[in-house]
C-alpha cells in the first residue's frame, strides 16, 4: 500500500497550497494529516468541529471536505494575514466560522459559552501545550482530540522535545481518554474522550 497515492484532495487545495507557498508559510499541515482529518470529520454527521491554529486553511479545507451539510467548524488563528488567505478560499462555505484572535482567549470564550465539540484538531500552542485540560473539557463524550507534529523535526528548538514528551505523557495518563499514537505523517495522536 502506498499511503500517498489517490488521496483525492479537495478541489480548493491546489490554490490554497499555491497561496500558502507564495506567502512563505511553512507550518502548514501535510496531505496525510489532512486526509485523516477529512475521514474523521466524516464520522461525525451534524458534528461540531474545532480547529485551533487555522494557518492558511489547509486542514480546514480537508475537514470541510469530510463534513456533511449539517456540520459546523470553528477555526482560530492569531495571525490575521493567514486567516485572510483561508477566508479568501473557504469563507464562501457557510459551515465554517473564522476567528482572528489569540487561541487561548478563544478557548476561554468557548468555555464561557459552554460549547462542546465532536472533533478538536489542536494545531497551535493553546489547546495543546497550554490550556490542555480546558480544551479537553470542550470535547463531548466520544469526541476526538487530534494533534500532529509530534515526531522530531530538524527545525525544533532545543527546548521543544521535552515539551512534546510532557504533552504525550499527560495525554497517556488521562483516565478519560483512549488514545492511539501514530508514527506516521508528522507524528499524530488520536484520542477519544470516554467519560
Ligand atoms: C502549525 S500552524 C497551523 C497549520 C494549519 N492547521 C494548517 O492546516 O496548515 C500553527 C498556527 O498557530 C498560529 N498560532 C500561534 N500561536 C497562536 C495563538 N496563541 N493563538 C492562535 N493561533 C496561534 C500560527 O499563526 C500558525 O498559523
Amino acid at each position: 500500500m502506498n499511503d500517498t497515492l489517490n488521496l483525492h484532495p479537495p478541489a480548493v487545495l491546489q490554490s490554497l497550497v499555491a497561496a500558502t507557498r507564495a506567502m512563505g508559510f511553512t507550518m502548514a499541515s501535510d496531505e496525510l494529516t489532512g486526509s485523516l482529518l477529512r475521514t474523521l470529520a466524516a464520522t461525525k454527521p451534524a458534528g461540531n468541529l474545532l480547529e485551533l491554529g487555522t494557518g492558511t486553511g489547509l486542514a480546514t479545507a480537508w475537514m470541510l471536505d469530510g463534513m456533511d451539510a449539517q456540520s459546523t467548524l470553528h477555526t482560530v488563528d492569531q495571525d490575521e494575514s493567514l486567516v485572510a488567505v483561508a477566508q479568501k478560499y473557504l469563507a464562501s462555505d457557510s459551515r465554517v466560522t473564522f476567528a482572528a484572535m489569540d487561541g487561548a482567549a478563544f478557548i476561554e470564550s468557548l468555555l464561557v459559552q459552554q460549547k462542546t465539540f465532536d472533533l478538536i484538531f489542536a494545531d497551535t500552542w493553546p489547546g495543546k501545550f497550554w490550556l490542555l485540560e480546558e480544551t479537553l473539557s470542550l470535547l463531548k463524550i466520544g469526541g476526538l482530540y487530534v494533534i500532529d507534529d509530534l515526531l522530531p523535526q530538524p527545525n525544533w528548538p532545543e527546548e521543544h522535545p521535552p515539551k512534546v514528551a510532557q504533552l504525550i505523557a499527560a495525554l497517556e495518563q488521562r483516565p478519560d481518554l483512549r488514545l492511539t499514537k501514530l508514527n506516521w505523517s508528522t507524528g499524530l495522536i488520536l484520542a477519544v474522550r470516554t467519560h
